[in-house]
């Protein structure tokens, strides 16, 4: 098994990328474990391989999860052609990589505050044969304007002490995601399509606060795409009054 591993990673990284990407082992306690982790990610038609960091995570982790496989799936519904295409918080580059596969003339830039996930992206975008940037950016400080698309998956849980940078969505979990669209429809191209994919706290009463915040722009699609992801941070902390997390994957278009 371990030199099934063994040969894996170094099919991935091949010579040029490893010293950039390699954190592969780290020190616990005097034992050595893998610091990263090889997850599969099939979409029907065929199999890749995606390095990210490995379990138990810490603040600086690398996120490759459930909800990357439900973003993947959303992002299906990107339409028309795009010649543009900005991934804000792009992680391992799941989102992005999937893109430049869907539509191999854009240009596909992906953006993250860690620089540990855009050197795994690097290699993961390599590995999918995809010409894709990574660029360090706090959402879109580092992003070109008249973008035709824009995809997220960014973080959604409510901010507590001990939740890591890759889930941290701010004070009520939604606040990065507001950012996002916000700053998102001043980035795009008139007619430009934003896709967002997050999780809404819905209260014990129903309400849903992104609807609201959506009301007055124009939103092409709302899709439940979980209605109840995360059920274990549900009656604790900020999620006291909260009956569940909503995953949802919206389009809105700039008019
Ligand atoms: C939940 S992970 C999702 C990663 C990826 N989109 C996926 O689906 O696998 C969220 C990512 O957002 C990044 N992030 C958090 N705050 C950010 C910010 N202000 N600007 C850019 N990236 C940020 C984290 O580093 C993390 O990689």
């Amino acid at each position: 098994m371990a030199d099934v591993t063994r040969n894996t990673l170094r099919e991935f990284l091949g010579d040029t990328t490893l010293s950039k990407a390699l954190d592969l082992f780290v020190e616990d306690e005097g034992v050595y474990r893998a610091g990263i982790r090889v997850s599969n990610l099939y979409l029907g038609e065929e199999n890749l391989y995606y390095l990210h960091s490995a379990f138990p995570t810490n603040s600086d982790s690398v996120f490759f999860g459930p909800d990357t496989y439900l973003y993947l799936e959303f992002l299906k519904a990107a339409h028309p052609k795009p010649r543009t295409v900005v991934d804000v918080c792009c992680g391992a580059g799941a989102g992005a990589i999937h893109i430049a596969r869907q539509f191999p003339n854009a240009k596909v830039l992906g953006l993250d505050l860690n620089q540990k996930a855009l050197d795994l992206a690097a290699v993961n975008s390599q590995h999918a044969g995809v010409q894709v940037e990574f660029k360090q950016s706090d959402l879109f400080s580092e992003s070109p304007d008249d973008i035709d698309l824009i995809i997220s998956n960014p973080p959604y849980i409510a901010s507590a002490e001990d939740v890591a940078v890759y889930a941290n969505g701010g004070a009520s979990g939604l606040e990065l995601s507001l950012r996002i669209v916000d700053e998102g429809l001043r980035k795009l191209a008139a007619g430009g399509l934003l896709m967002i994919y997050t999780g809404v706290a819905i209260s014990l009463s129903g309400k849903n606060p992104f609807r609201e915040y959506l009301k007055d722009l124009e939103v092409l699609e709302y899709r439940i795409l979980h209605p109840d992801m995360w059920p274990e941070e549900i009656g604790k902390g900020t999620y006291v009054d909260v009956g569940r997390i909503e995953v949802v994957g919206v389009i809105i278009r700039k008019s």
